[in-house]
């Protein structure tokens, strides 16, 4: 079975990782929206037109079943094209409910950061209003964060000084969990480590959304073979499957590892 997932730019590649574990004969078509990232700082007319694009590449290069593994593009985009394409389509959304789940505690927070996009957006605050009745979860949103994964910064003295700016107007230690509500922001844990004063859960939406894709994907998963992965990226104007960024990938999926 073919299985398509797309993101913005590199941050799908943890959801990427995680479902070549749990489906590891499985063919998958790894997209990045290279051209247009970042999402989360474009209109919605914008991201929904890239949306398309993507499920419309991904479906004709056959993919039975896409995950967008974008938290950004499924706030604007999941519910519009859902029931307009061939074939089931999975999208993620910040795991606070999982986070208020698991790390609940009376003296302490919530802290959800995402794309500006996604935190001004009304899927959140619908889920917000549904999950998070007693007001324990904070937002904040941290756009670079995606600039600087896709220039390949990880770590460096400007990230952690945007986090703390950005972070600034927030007593940290408050606290217990923060939720990665976009895939880019698994690169930066080791920098949200150093930036909080004690020690933070993570919680992402990467278990979540594989586990709702097995459940539509369209037949079983393979348990015979050797899965395989093709990467895809737009840019100047083609599709195209290139060595050297086959090779950055294949580097970023590595981190993804090397993070866990
Ligand atoms: N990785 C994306 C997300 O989960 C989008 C980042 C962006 O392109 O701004 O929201």
């Amino acid at each position: 079975m073919k299985i398509g997932i797309f993101d913005s730019g590199i941050g799908g590649l943890s959801v990427l990782h995680l479902a070549m574990k749990m489906m590891p004969c499985e063919e998958f078509l790894y997209y990045a929206d290279e051209s247009h990232v970042p999402y989360g700082e474009k209109t919605e007319e914008e991201i929904l037109r890239y949306v398309k694009e993507n499920l419309d590449f991904l479906v004709s290069k056959g993919a039975e079943a896409i995950v967008i593994a974008c938290n950004t593009a499924t706030s604007v985009a999941t519910k519009e094209f859902r029931s307009r394409f061939p074939v089931p389509i999975v999208g993620m959304e910040p795991a606070v409910k999982k986070a208020l789940e698991l790390y609940r505690d009376e003296e302490k927070r919530i802290l959800v950061a995402a794309t500006p996009v996604t935190i001004a957006g009304d899927k959140l605050h619908d889920l917000l209003e549904r999950v998070d009745r007693g007001h324990e979860a904070d937002l904040v949103s941290l756009p670079w964060l995606v600039r600087f994964a896709e220039k390949g910064e990880f770590s460096s003295r400007e990230v952690d000084d945007y986090l703390k700016e950005e972070l600034g107007a927030f007593d940290l230690a408050e606290y217990s969990a923060l939720v990665l509500g976009c895939t880019h922001f698994n690169y930066f844990k080791e920098r949200f480590r150093h930036v909080f004063p004690n020690p933070v859960h993570f919680v992402d939406g990467n278990e979540g959304t594989v586990r709702q894709l097995l459940r539509v994907l369209p037949g079983k998963p393979g348990t015979v073979g050797d899965g395989k992965v093709s990467y895809y990226f737009s840019g100047r104007g083609a599709y195209v499957d290139e060595k050297e960024r086959l090779a950055y990938c294949l580097k970023q999926l590595e981190r993804v590892y090397y993070i866990q």
